[in-house]
C-alpha cells in the first residue's frame, strides 16, 4: 500500500516547521513510517539549491530564476525522496510544496499561477500531497516572529524575510485560495494562538482527516 502525503504551508513564522515537527512524532506514535522533509530541500539537489536561492540580496535572482530552481529542486525532492518513499509504503511530512510556490512565486512574486501550474503538471506531473494543513496567520504578525526568532538564534534573515507585509499578506490570501478551492484536501488551522493549542488543534484537524479518509 503506497504511503500518505501530508504537506504543510505558511507565512515565514506561522510556526509550521514546529508543527511539522509534532506531526512527525505523531504519526510515528500511530505506528506509521514517516518521513520528514522540506522544501527547497529534500535531495543533496535540492538542498544546494536551497543554499542557493536562500541567501544574497533580494534581487539577486530573477523572479522567473527563482521560480525554475524551486522547481528543479522539487523535481529532484520528488523523483528522489518523496515517490519512493510512498511506493515504500512510507508516510511523507514535508514542510512546503508546490502550494508555497503558487503562493509565494505567484501571489507574491506576480508570476501567472497558470504558468507555475502548468510547469508543474509538464515536469512533475499530476502529483500533490494527499492533505495540506496550512497554518493561517496574517502577516505583520508572522513578520514579527520570524524577526524574534531570527534575533533569538542568530541567523540572518533569508532573502524572503525582508520582503514587505503587502507581499506577505497576497502570500496568505493565496494558500486561502489554494484551500478553498480544493476544500477536501486541505485543513485551515488558525495560528495566531500559542504554539501548543495551534500543534494540538491541528493534530485533531489530521486525526479527524484521517478517520473520515478511512
Ligand atoms: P522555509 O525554510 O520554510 O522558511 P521559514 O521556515 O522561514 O518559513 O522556506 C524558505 C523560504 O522559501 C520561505 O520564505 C518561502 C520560500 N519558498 C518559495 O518562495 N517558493 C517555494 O516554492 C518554496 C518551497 C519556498
Amino acid at each position: 500500500m503506497t504511503g500518505v502525503f501530508i504537506a504543510v504551508e505558511g507565512i515565514d513564522g506561522c510556526g509550521k516547521t514546529g508543527f511539522a515537527q509534532a506531526l512527525a512524532g505523531h504519526l510515528t506514535q500511530r505506528g506509521k513510517e514517516v518521513v520528514a522533509t522540506r522544501e527547497p530541500g529534500g535531495s543533496p539537489q535540492g538542498d544546494a539549491i536551497r543554499a542557493l536561492i536562500l541567501s544574497g540580496a533580494d534581487d539577486s535572482w530573477d523572479d522567473r530564476s527563482e521560480l525554475l530552481l524551486m522547481t528543479a529542486a522539487r523535481i529532484e525532492h520528488v523523483r528522489r525522496t518523496i515517490r519512493p518513499a510512498l511506493d515504500a509504503g512510507r508516510w511523507v511530512v514535508c514542510d512546503r510544496f508546490v502550494g508555497s510556490t503558487i503562493a509565494y512565486q505567484g501571489a507574491g512574486r506576480g508570476l501567472p499561477v497558470d504558468f507555475i501550474r502548468m510547469l508543474h503538471a509538464r515536469t512533475i506531473g499530476d502529483f500533490f500531497p494527499d492533505l495540506t494543513v496550512v497554518l493561517d496567520l496574517d502577516a505583520g504578525t508572522g513578520l514579527a516572529r520570524s524577526r524574534k526568532r531570527l534575533t533569538r538564534d542568530g541567523s540572518g534573515e533569508d532573502r524572503f524575510e525582508t520582503l514587505t507585509q503587502e507581499f506577505h499578506a497576497r502570500v496568505r490570501q493565496s494558500f486561502l485560495d489554494q484551500a478553498a478551492a480544493d476544500r477536501a484536501a486541505h485543513v485551515v488551522i488558525d495560528a495566531s494562538r500559542s504554539q501548543d493549542q495551534v500543534i494540538a488543534d491541528a493534530l485533531a484537524a489530521v486525526d479527524a482527516w484521517l478517520d473520515a479518509r478511512g
